[in-house]
């Protein structure tokens, strides 16, 4: 859409493009760059036009679009991330087109979701214009029982995208949950699909769900206690443009460096857990049992003993975990 490639150039110059410049580049006319200006300027961005320099972007509002988002990557890379105003779940879009053949790498994101899901059946808070919900396809060659691992590498990389734009690193609770000052800011599912006949993996979905711009009175009541917003911790709104292309290449990184760099993304989970040394209460399906946590093992499970001595290791798939505080 030329809006988007329009404000992407802008975005990323920072400095007066001309308009001819900008029509040869994404191969409109110049009247039609003119619209897209004006166009943009109605979306609440401020572009100050001057004579025989041409455009310039002064700011803008938080919005997610593939322009905003474009802004921070290669050209090139935009072209397999699809954004999204609305969506019943990106895990579910992303899955139809999987089905499609989209590629390695394919990524769904968008603005607000109406059908939101979250582990084990619950949904997902997902507001308009304060979160990202981001799907992203891998298609490795591989087993299923070797794709354990995926979730908690994508905490990982999360976690990088979080520090690089924000400054902070969050903390990780096993497995799959990024904290800020105690509260959960971002969760993340896992969809594996296996072809039947071979047995190997068809394709992974992550689904990624951020709390990036709510304020801590946004979030309904049941979920007031857990949740918490980065803006809310920080105390300051995080760009949600910025952030989600972070996340799209710290994404591309762990695709390119799985399963290679295990050690590195290891040691950077447990830099970031919190779980390991905490009294934690496991859920599983057969019941709730309190326990020690006690390490992430080198598989990403987490070792855990039990009153009576008894020492276990949780893979992510079977438990879900609360920290006693
Ligand atoms: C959890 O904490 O239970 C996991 C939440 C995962 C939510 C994300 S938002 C983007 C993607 N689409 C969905 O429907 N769910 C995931």
């Amino acid at each position: 859409m030329t809006k988007d490639q329009v404000l992407a150039i802008l975005a990323r110059e920072k400095e007066f493009v001309s308009g001819e410049r900008i029509s040869e580049q994404i191969g409109v006319t110049r009247a039609a760059v003119s619209g897209a200006v004006k166009a943009l300027r109605k979306d609440g961005y401020e572009i100050t036009s001057v004579t025989n320099r041409g455009y310039r972007l002064e700011s803008g509002p938080d919005h997610l679009t593939a322009g905003s988002i474009g802004a921070f990557l290669p050209e090139a890379r935009m072209g397999s991330v699809l954004v999204m105003e609305q969506v019943d779940s990106t895990n579910k879009k992303l899955r139809e087109l999987s089905y499609e053949g989209a590629p390695d790498g394919q990524v769904v994101i968008a603005d607000a979701q109406t059908g939101g899901r979250g582990r084990r059946g619950r949904s997902f808070y997902s507001p308009e214009g304060k979160g990202i919900y981001m799907s992203y396809l891998l298609r490795p060659d591989t087993a299923p029982a070797e794709t354990v691992s995926l979730t908690a590498w994508t905490a990982v990389a999360v976690a990088r995208a979080m520090e690089k734009v924000s400054g902070r690193a969050p903390s990780i609770k096993w497995v799959n949950d990024l904290l800020l000052n105690g509260g959960k800011i971002c969760g993340i599912l896992t969809e594996l699909s296996v072809e039947s006949e071979t047995g190997m993996v068809d394709s992974i979905i992550i689904g990624i769900g951020v709390n990036v711009n709510q304020e801590q009175e946004e979030f309904p009541e049941e979920i007031q206690e857990i949740a918490t917003s980065m803006a809310a911790a920080l105390g300051h709104p995080v760009s949600r443009a910025a952030l989600g292309a972070a996340m799209v290449a710290e994404l591309d990184r762990m695709r390119a460096e799985w399963p290679a760099a295990r050690a590195d993304y290891l040691e950077a989970y447990r830099q970031l857990d919190i779980t390991a040394g905490s009294d934690v209460m496991v859920l599983a399906a057969d019941g709730a049992r309190s326990a020690k946590a006690l390490c992430i093992n080198e598989d990403f499970s987490l070792e855990v003993e039990y009153p009576d001595g008894r020492k276990e290791a949780l893979s992510s798939g079977e438990v879900s975990l609360r920290i006693c505080r």
